[in-house]
């Protein structure tokens, strides 16, 4: 299978830990396209049907193998900025760094509880980033060197991780 002509960057995180925020700033800073997979998902109807109850879009494995054809040439092209609250259905050929963001129990409650989400959806949500369910998915997924973990509770912590996958980013180009 081929692999990109420039390195991919995955952000990945339980919802609210600040996915698309850092996946903005970052393919704004590095110059790269930043692809929102949600997004993408809701507009080219990538999803079967909506469950109301659990107030989220049904994917089967077909709407999956869709959205990856989709994503496959634009990931080939590399230079890319993903961002999505699941990691493991993607070829892990796709990404040469893998950011998994982290967040207190305290911010992400303010955080969901500020977009509106329902009592069992908030729940389910902090449990899931209590238990570390994202990183270690992605853990399991991706090399010990291709995945990083960072803290993202404040514009500090923003910042520094901003650098840091600079760093990484410049590193990884160069041993293309
Ligand atoms: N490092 C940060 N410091 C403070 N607020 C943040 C930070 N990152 C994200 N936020 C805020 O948290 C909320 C959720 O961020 P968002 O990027 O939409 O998360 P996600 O894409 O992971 O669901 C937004 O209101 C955003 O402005
Ligand atoms: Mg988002």
């Amino acid at each position: 299978m081929a692999s990109p002509r420039a390195p991919n960057i995955l952000i990945t995180g339980t919802p609210a830990t600040g996915k698309t925020s850092m996946a903005q700033l970052i393919a704004q800073e590095l110059q790269l396209k930043h692809i929102e997979v949600g997004k993408v998902i809701k507009e080219e109807r990538f999803y079967t049907s909506f469950d109301e109850e659990l107030d989220t879009r049904i994917i089967e494995e077909d709407d999956e193998d869709r959205l990856l054809d989709f994503l496959e040439p634009k990931m080939m092209e590399g230079g890319v900025v993903v961002d999505y609250h699941s990691c493991e259905f993607f070829p892990e050929r796709w990404f040469q760094i893998v950011v998994v963001l982290r967040t207190s129990t305290e911010v992400l409650f303010e955080r969901l509880s500020g977009r509106g989400y329902g009592d069992a959806k908030r729940d389910e949500n902090m449990e899931a980033e209590i238990i570390g369910v994202v990183e270690e998915e992605a853990r399991s997924s991706y090399g010990e060197d291709v995945v990083v973990c960072r803290e993202n509770n404040n514009l500090d912590e923003m910042a520094a991780t901003i650098d840091f996958v600079r760093e990484l980013y410049e590193q990884k180009s160069n041993h293309q």
